[in-house]
């Protein structure tokens, strides 16, 4: 299926070869803009296996980018998340499709909560290593994969280098939908986390396996429950992110500029 999808991508862009793909979560979408020149824009359900998106503030799209130094990169505006209950391949389709459009890079971006104390909402952090909660994986069969450096420390090293602020965090994923219990959340503090999310540790074992280089970007976008006072909300995570755009836009395109 992810042949089918590369195949129908290079059709609609008229692009054959990416370069590099992008996952874009919450508050780094204004990045897309930032990259270069948007060569195509295409509808998430014309690509197989891809389906417009469920979650409100997200966008439903693939874009094809022309970046100024003549690389292609493939923005994946329609992340399928565990909870939409599509199964595993589903979540890791993107990835895959991006490794058959021939990229090599894949960077996958999120918005997460805080559970490291030293955490603020609004601050980018650059995840050095995952532990995945799923209960799963994306792999079948006996593919052992390694993941000894999944978050490629060539690709940190050069966003460190962009930004020598940029905190490094092990992101945690659970299945959501629901926010995690302050329970939860001490626990993910115990095991090594220092933040929480939805997404992206299912999708970087399968870029792994896909043989990319993987490098990971999360906006804080409030402060894990138990960590932070008031209930979380949906609609205060998209509005740090918004708050956030401008800034993580510009970390991003600069750090993807020098791959
Ligand atoms: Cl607190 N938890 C999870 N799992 N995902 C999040 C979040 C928290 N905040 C933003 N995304």
């Amino acid at each position: 299926l992810a042949a089918e999808a590369a195949a129908t991508i290079a059709d609609l862009t008229g692009v054959a070869h990416h370069d590099i793909a992008l996952t874009l979560g919450s508050g780094w979408g204004k990045a897309a803009d930032a990259l270069g020149e948007t060569v195509a824009v295409i509808e998430a359900d014309r690509v197989p296996g891809f389906h417009a998106s469920a979650v409100p503030g997200h966008p439903g799209t693939l874009r094809s980018v022309r970046m100024a130094n003549g690389k292609h990169a493939l923005i994946i505006g329609a992340r399928t998340h565990f909870y939409e209950g599509r199964g595993v391949r589903a979540v890791v389709h993107g990835v895959r499709t991006a490794a058959a459009t021939g990229a090599t890079v894949m960077v996958l971006t999120n918005g997460a909560g805080g559970v490291n104390p030293a955490y603020k909402p609004g601050q980018p952090v650059l995840i050095s290593d995952h532990i995945n909660l799923t209960a799963t994986s994306p792999l079948e069969g006996a593919t052992f994969v390694d993941l000894t450096d999944l978050y490629s420390s060539r690709l940190r090293d050069i966003a460190r280098d962009v930004d020598p602020s940029l905190h490094d965090g092990v992101y945690v994923q659970f299945t959501g939908p629901h926010y995690e219990t302050p329970a939860e959340v001490r626990y993910a503090g115990i095991i090594g986390g220092d933040i929480v999310g939805m997404s992206t540790a299912l999708e970087a074992i399968a870029a792994r396996e896909a043989g990319m280089e993987i490098i990971g970007l999360s906006l804080i976008t409030n402060l894990a429950a138990g960590i932070q006072e008031t209930p979380l909300s949906h609609a205060e995570v998209i509005e740090a992110g918004k708050e956030a755009e401008p800034r993580l836009a510009a970390l991003l395109s600069e750090v993807v500029a020098r791959f």
